[in-house]
C-alpha cells in the first residue's frame, strides 16, 4: 500500500483559489508514488471535484471532506451529512480534527458517531487523534490517545473494504499544529508503534490494515524524515497544502509501505 498525503485546506481561499490549487495539483500529481487527497472548505467541493475530474487523463487526486453530520438527514441548520458528500462526489471525509474537538466542543462519542455515518455511505473516514502540549508535559500523552481511539473508532472501522478506500487514523499532536513545531521522531516512533498496538487490539489483525498519518507542521523540509519513520502511513497537511509545489514536494517523499500495512484479504 502507498502513503497517503492528505491536504486539509481548512478554512482558507475562495472558490477561484481553490480551483487554481486543485489544478496545479492535478497536473503535478503525474509520477507521484503516493495516493493523494485534497479536502476543501464545502462551499467549493463541487467546483474542485469538476477541476479534479478535468485532467488530461483524469485525476489520479481524491477528494475529501473536512467534516460531516452523523444524521443522513434532518433539522440542522448549517451541517452538511455525508450522503451529500457522496452526492458531490467526495470519497473521503477528515473526523474529530483537534479544531473540531475544541471549536466545536465534539466529544470522542460524536466523532465516533460521524464516523459510523461515513461508513454507512462509503466515504473513507481519516479520524484525528492528539493530545495537547499539557496533557505531553503531564506524561499523558499515549493514555489521551488511547482513550480517544477506544472512544472515536467504530466497530468495523478496519474491515476490509472492496472499494479500495480505507480508513486512517490522523495522529496530530494539538501543539504541532500550525505552530512549525514537530515532535521528534523517536516520539513519532512511540506514538505510531502505540496506535498499531491499540488498533490490532481493538480491531484484531484488521488493524494492520488502517494508515495511520502523521499531522502537524509538515512541510517539505521534513517530510522526508517523517514519512520514513515506522508505521506512518502518510501526512495529513494543513499550511503547506495550500501551495501545490509544497504539496507535491512532500508527496514526494513518500515511500511505498510495503508489509507495514497489510490489508487482510480476501475480499468479501
Ligand atoms: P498544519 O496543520 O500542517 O498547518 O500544522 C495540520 C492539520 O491541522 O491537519
Amino acid at each position: 500500500m502507498r502513503q497517503l498525503i492528505a491536504g486539509n485546506w481548512k478554512m482558507h481561499g475562495l472558490s477561484a483559489d481553490a480551483v487554481a490549487l486543485a489544478r496545479a495539483v492535478r497536473d503535478g500529481a503525474g509520477g507521484v508514488d503516493a495516493d493523494l487527497l485534497v479536502c476543501p472548505p464545502f462551499l467549493h467541493i463541487p467546483a474542485v471535484a469538476a477541476a479534479l475530474a478535468g485532467g488530461p487523463e483524469g485525476s489520479t487526486v481524491a477528494l475529501g471532506a473536512q467534516d460531516c453530520h452523523q444524521a443522513a438527514q434532518g433539522a440542522h441548520t448549517g451541517d452538511v451529512s455525508a450522503p451529500m458528500l457522496v452526492d458531490a462526489g467526495v470519497t473521503h471525509v477528515i473526523l474529530g480534527h483537534s479544531e473540531r474537538r475544541q471549536n466545536h466542543h465534539e466529544i470522542d462519542e460524536v466523532v465516533r458517531e460521524k464516523t459510523e455515518a461515513a461508513l454507512r455511505c462509503g466515504l473513507a473516514p481519516i479520524v484525528c487523534v492528539g493530545e495537547t502540549d499539557a496533557q505531553r508535559n503531564a506524561g499523558q500523552e499515549t493514555e489521551v490517545v488511547g482513550w480517544q481511539l477506544a472512544g472515536s473508532l467504530p466497530q468495523g472501522f478496519a474491515d476490509p473494504r472492496k472499494d479500495g478506500l480505507s480508513c486512517a487514523v490522523a495522529y496530530e499532536p494539538v501543539w504541532a499544529i500550525g505552530t512549525g513545531r514537530t515532535p521528534t521522531l523517536e516520539e513519532v516512533a512511540t506514538m505510531h508503534a502505540f496506535i498499531r498496538e491499540e488498533l490490532v487490539r481493538q480491531f484484531g489483525a484488521a488493524g494492520h490494515g488502517i494508515r495511520i498519518l502523521y499531522g502537524g507542521s509538515v512541510k517539505p523540509a521534513n517530510a522526508k524524515e517523517l514519512l520514513a519513520v515506522p508505521h506512518v502511513g502518510g501526512a495529513l497537511v494543513g499550511g503547506a497544502s495550500l501551495k501545490a509545489e509544497d504539496f507535491l514536494a512532500i508527496a514526494r517523499a513518500a515511500r511505498d509501505l510495503g508489509d507495514e500495512v497489510r490489508t487482510p484479504g480476501p475480499w468479501g
